[in-house]
Order: C-alpha cells, then sequence, then structure tokens
C-alpha cells in the first residue's frame, strides 16, 4: 500500500510502501505524479539501481529525456548521466557542481525547459551532501502585493550564461552551443497541473528582464532572489545511499551544499524530464 507522508517542511513528501518496479502501472504512476505536483519534492528510499531501472523508473512521471552534455551520459542508457561530485583536494568536485551550489532550476535555458529531475544516490560520502529545495509557490506568494504588480506579465531571458550568474558554467562542445541559445521565459509561471503561480527564478541563468533597463531589471532581480534566500521557503534532503529524489522543476529551484569530506565518493544517476513551454 503506497502512502505518501508530508515531510512537513514548506515543500516535499515522502512515498512509502513502493516497490519501484511497480512505478509505471497507471494508477501508482498518477499517484506519483500528483504527489509531485502537490508537494514539489518527493523522496522515494531503496536501493541503488542500474542506469537502466533509474530511466524504467523516472518514465512513471513523464518522458526521460536525452542529456545536453555529452561527456556525462551514461553509455548505454543516454536518458541517465552520471553525476560524479567527488571533493578532490584542489577543493573542486565535478566541473559544473560548482555551479550546482547557488540556487538554480535545471534547464531553463532551454525553450521547453525539463518538468521534473531525479536524483538517485548511488554513493555518498559519510556526512554532509545535504540537496536543498525552495518552494516557488510561496516565494511568490510571500512578495509585497506591489512587486507582484510590478512582475506581472513581464518576461525575461534565460542564458546558459550570463554575467550576473556568482558561477559560470563548464565550457559547452560547438555543437551544445548551438543547441543552447538565449530564450525568453515568463517570471511568473502557472502550474499545468495545480493552477497555482510561481516565480520562475533562476539566478545563474537569468540576464535580464524584457524592457527594462539593465539596472531597473539587476534590481528588481536581486529582490525577487532575496525572497526565494530565505530559509522559511526551504527544506534539506540529507540523502542515504539509494535514495531516489524527485522535484517539480516549475515551482522549485534547489542547491547542494558541498560540505563533504574530502575523496569521499559522491555519485549520482540523474533523468531530467520532458516538459511544455512555460506559460
Ligand atoms: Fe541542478
Amino acid at each position: 500500500m503506497i502512502e505518501v507522508v508530508p515531510l512537513g517542511g514548506p515543500l516535499g513528501a515522502r512515498v512509502e510502501g513502493l516497490d519501484r518496479r511497480m512505478a509505471n502501472e497507471s494508477a501508482i504512476a498518477k499517484i506519483l505524479t500528483r504527489a509531485l505536483a502537490e508537494h514539489l519534492l518527493v523522496v522515494i528510499p531503496g536501493a541503488p539501481m542500474t542506469p537502466a531501472e533509474t530511466r524504467d523508473f523516472a518514465a512513471a512521471f513523464g518522458k526521460p529525456q536525452t542529456q545536453l552534455l555529452r561527456y556525462k551520459r551514461s553509455g548505454a542508457v543516454p536518458e541517465v548521466s552520471v553525476m560524479v561530485s567527488t571533493l578532490m583536494a584542489d577543493g573542486t568536485t565535478d566541473k559544473t557542481a560548482i555551479r550546482a551550489e547557488d540556487w538554480h532550476t535545471d534547464d531553463s535555458y532551454f525553450a521547453m525547459p525539463a518538468k521534473a529531475t531525479l536524483l538517485h544516490s548511488i554513493e555518498i560520502p559519510s556526512h554532509g551532501g545535504s540537496t536543498w529545495f525552495c518552494n516557488m509557490h510561496s516565494v511568490y506568494e510571500a512578495l509585497p502585493e506591489a512587486t507582484r504588480k510590478r512582475i506581472e506579465g513581464r518576461r525575461a531571458i534565460h542564458g546558459y550564461d550570463t554575467p550576473r550568474a556568482r558561477n559560470r558554467p563548464s565550457p559547452r562542445t560547438s555543437e551544445e552551443i548551438a543547441e543552447t541559445p538565449d530564450v525568453e521565459h515568463p517570471l511568473v509561471r502557472t502550474h499545468p497541473e495545480t493552477g497555482r503561480k510561481a516565480l520562475y527564478l533562476n539566478p545563474n541563468r537569468l540576464d535580464r528582464i524584457v524592457g527594462l533597463e539593465r539596472a531597473e531589471s539587476d534590481a528588481l532581480l536581486d529582490e525577487l532572489a532575496d525572497e526565494a534566500r530565505k530559509p522559511r521557503h526551504h527544506f534539506g534532503h540529507v540523502w542515504n545511499k539509494g535514495d531516489i529524489v524527485v522535484w517539480d522543476n516549475r515551482a522549485t529551484m534547489h542547491r547542494v551544499m558541498i560540505d563533504y569530506p574530502l575523496g569521499e565518493k559522491r555519485i549520482m544517476q540523474r533523468v531530467l524530464i520532458e516538459g511544455d513551454r512555460p506559460v
């Protein structure tokens, strides 16, 4: 018997009693997708799986998509990326994990960003390395009325790289650059399944608000990001080996804490689930 147990914070629920091999049965897939839309983050404990099993499980949430960065793709299963973020002696982890330390939503530099991301822990350090999530419905609802009016109907430019980013991205191949031109998205998006509004921010990719001067745009984006940085909107997941965590990119941001011991393996499988054009 599947049970969806809210985690008690601003977002998140734990799914208990699920046989992961049954996730694609329509009644079960429906429970999982509804839990994701309602709680924005679902945690499903269990044992480590193979990339093919992870891809099949992810399909309960939608269509797994092939990953942009070629070098991360998992051999025979291109929908699964293997993310190695083991902390090295020089202070670096994986080339892109440094960027993942700041709040972001995955793939907003695409016209149709992934609706959800699945992470599955294969190896975790003895402590640290939690992943934090931010509820962007509650961020939107916490904005002053005047600010909500200012951003109503506004659109913003997201790029793979922007000088506003605290951390710049890893280099792309020319093929990957051709696949990532700047795109425009609404600043406030409506969740297609629940109808709730969410602030659609991505501080590492958001370059400017369309129709505003650079200085005004910068100030407004900073003000919006400041609200999202308030801990009352956040929940942190402490990993157990084998956990699956799925989050809704349409109404959350996330970040990883790089506070774990040097050299201890941290390896995750990741699957992105195809999304729609934000509205
Ligand atoms: Fe991410």
